[in-house]
């Protein structure tokens, strides 16, 4: 039996994970804490390591978790901007879960869309008052806009292929596009200029971060709406409230936010809020934010944990290491996956 720090632990983990590590041996300590410098030594005893998106997975943590022995971070996302695959090369093996249900994000995006545009949210709590008016509900049809989708990847392009579903004109913007998908690409500037609504679906990388900024923001139609349910760290939130303050945007929906790891996930209700721009964006009518939520359904837990744990039986077997990551991952042919079956 090998046994598995399990940080950033919620209530909905538990069934997935315990079910899968019971058939195959590996048990879970978890840990309602975060991954951090102040918390690693919880995973001291442990053989490895399980991280989510809001650890911290710096240099320093990795040394210490190098040090107590540990030699696998198994993630149980995709993303993984928020680990130092750097400090971990040649020390640490970094697994992730690449793809678990693209469907869920792809259809929570148009879920926030739809709900945006219908003011289904404003509807909602008016008519549990038994206040029926339509006052103020005007939205528009998406049939005929057009849709920019930045990022063609597995949950790009499952978003696009909805929108065409719904009558929309979808283009898109991808630096590897796949010419063998029925996609409409165009550069990225094109799509800033020509998109009545922009949904970002790229990772967050050294390039793309605050893809939207002042100076995108300014290129794009006046009312555009902006949808992220990527990595906060696409926009840059003060450019979106002045854009939004301005009027050029006309709507934002945000299932991410820059700041967002010390506060999503967690229920603050009773605080006072102390990150005045999230405030900010709460504030306004326009803007919908969801808190991170758009890979929570039962479909991506379970295939969450079942990806998760298979990649830990595969490392402690020996075996080739196909959802490992990186730093020279691409960079082909340096990096050794392709080869030796192992990054390194
Ligand atoms: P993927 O790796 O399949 O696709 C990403 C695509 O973005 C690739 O085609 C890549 O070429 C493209 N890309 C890279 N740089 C770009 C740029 N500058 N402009 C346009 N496209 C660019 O990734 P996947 O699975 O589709 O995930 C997309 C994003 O969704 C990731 O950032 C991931 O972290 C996020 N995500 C969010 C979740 C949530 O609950 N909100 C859950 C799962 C993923």
């Amino acid at each position: 039996m090998c046994r598995f720090a399990f940080f950033d632990a919620k209530p909905y983990d538990r069934t997935g994970f315990e079910k899968y590590g019971d058939m195959h041996n590996v048990s879970f300590k978890f840990l309602e804490t975060r991954l951090s410098e102040d918390t690693v030594g919880l995973a001291e005893g442990a053989d490895g390591v399980c991280a989510f998106v809001n650890d911290d997975v710096n240099a320093s943590v990795i040394e210490r978790l190098y040090k107590m022995g540990i030699r696998i971070i198994a993630l149980r996302c995709a993303g993984f901007n928020n680990v130092d695959v750097k400090a971990a090369y040649g020390k640490i093996h970094i697994l992730r879960v690449p793809a678990y249900s693209p469907h869920a994000v792809a259809e929570h995006t148009m879920a926030m869309l739809l709900t945006s545009v219908r003011r289904i949210h404003k509807a909602y709590n008016r008519t549990r008052e038994f206040n029926f008016s339509l006052n103020g509900l005007i939205g528009f049809d998406l049939y005929g806009k057009t849709v920019g989708v930045v990022g063609t990847g597995k949950i790009g392009r499952i978003f696009y292929d909805i929108c065409r579903g719904f009558g929309m004109n979808a283009i898109a913007c991808d630096p590897y596009p796949d010419g063998a998908a029925n996609i409409k690409y165009v550069t990225q500037d094109e799509l800033f200029c020509g998109s009545d609504i922009i949904s970002l679906h790229c990772p967050l990388t050294a390039e793309t971060d605050h893809i939207i900024n002042r100076e995108s923001i300014a290129k794009m139609k006046k009312g555009v709406i902006i949808v992220n349910t990527s990595r906060g760290g696409l926009i840059d939130s003060d450019a979106l409230i002045d854009g939004i303050k301005t009027k050029k945007v006309s709507a934002a929906c945000l299932d991410v936010y820059e700041e967002e790891s010390d506060l999503f996930f967690e229920d603050f209700s009773g605080h006072i809020l102390q990150d005045d721009t999230l405030a900010r964006l709460l504030s306004m009518p326009n803007v919908l934010i969801t808190s991170h939520q758009a890979f929570l359904t039962e479909d991506a837990l379970d295939s969450i944990a079942q990806v998760t744990v298979k990649n830990i039986v595969d490392f402690f077997e020996g075996g080739d290491l196909e959802n490992e990551v990186c730093y020279r991952c691409d960079k082909q042919p340096q990096c050794k996956k392709q080869r030796a079956g192992r990054c390194f």
